[in-house]
């Protein structure tokens, strides 16, 4: 396994490979991401991972500094999982007119009006970073397919988007979320949790699965049933900030007779901000 850290090198280690599968990340890399390497080993034959954690799409009071970096054993788990090229840039490499303090990148992508809402309503800004930053390395490792999980659906959502908007000859593909036993969605955040929240932690999958169980059995009043979970979340002591049921296919609010769903959740417990997702049909 080779790890690059400019875009020079990473171009000339890519000049002759024909099947290139690409899988962006932000490192402190889990079973979730090592689930997607396999997925991409799947599709192409050199498979590129980056690591690499984007200021552009952390906000002023986020946790960009205390992000958790762990490239050693990254880069172990990587060589493991048989990935091919590690590609990690600093933050002058990503952005090059970074001055020290400024990153300076006066040209971003502006995703469409579905980033403002769910996630985007509370970190404003953040998916122009996300989308910023992958078109940026679309560009520099110019993959032929590209994975990204369905833990973060708005992300895919608007990535796709992004691919589909502006012509990119890439095909995304979508690796499930992968859980601990308890059900909590894998996260490089959940190191943040105390032992205490981490026992509780599992309630924000609980809680979507029986919205998505009532939606099956029948239940269409998606306003009472979020209104529900949200309640329920609060009382055990999470701050939520949003509970939503949605179109799988636009992500606007579902409406009766939608047959592809996704249930969606952000909240925080104690100072860690967690996100989970539930996809369905009914
Ligand atoms: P990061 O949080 O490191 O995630 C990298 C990829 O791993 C994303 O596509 C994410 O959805 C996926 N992932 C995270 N947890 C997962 C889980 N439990 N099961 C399956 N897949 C999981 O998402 C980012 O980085 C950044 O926004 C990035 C796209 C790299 C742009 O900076």
């Amino acid at each position: 396994m080779q790890i690059i850290h400019t875009v020079t090198e990473l171009r000339n280690a890519l000049k002759s490979q024909s099947s290139i599968g690409f899988l962006p990340t932000m490192g402190n890399l889990h079973a979730g991401h090592i689930h997607l390497v396999a997925l991409a080993k799947q599709h192409s034959k050199t498979v590129v991972v980056s690591i690499f954690v984007n200021p552009l799409q952390f906000g002023a009071n986020e946790d960009f500094g205390s992000y958790p970096r762990t490239f050693e054993e990254d880069c172990e788990k990587l060589q493991s999982a048989g990935a091919h090229i590690v590609f990690a840039p600093n933050v002058s490499e990503m952005y090059p007119d970074f001055d020290g303090q400024n990153l300076n990148q006066s040209m971003t992508i502006t995703p469409p009006p579905i980033a403002d809402v769910l996630c985007g309503a509370s970190r404003p800004g953040h998916f122009t970073g996300v989308a910023t930053v992958v078109m940026k390395l679309f560009n520099i490792v110019q993959p032929d397919f590209a994975v990204f999980g369905k833990k973060d659906f708005q992300q895919l959502f608007i990535i796709r988007e992004m691919v589909r908007q502006f012509n990119l000859q890439i095909e995304i593909i979508a690796g499930e979320t992968i859980r601990e036993a308890s059900g909590l969605a894998l996260s490089s955040r959940n190191g943040y949790l105390t032992a205490d929240e981490k026992a509780s932690a599992a309630q924000l999958q609980q809680c979507l699965k029986q919205m998505v169980q009532s939606v099956q059995q029948g239940n269409t009043d998606f306003t009472a049933l979020t209104t529900a979970a949200s309640r329920t979340l609060t009382e055990h002591g999470w701050r939520v900030d949003y509970v939503a049921i949605c179109s799988a296919d636009t992500l606007l609010p579902a409406i009766r007779g939608d047959k592809t769903l996704v249930a969606l959740a952000a909240a925080k417990l104690g100072n860690t901000r967690l996100i989970d997702n539930i996809d369905f049909s009914c």
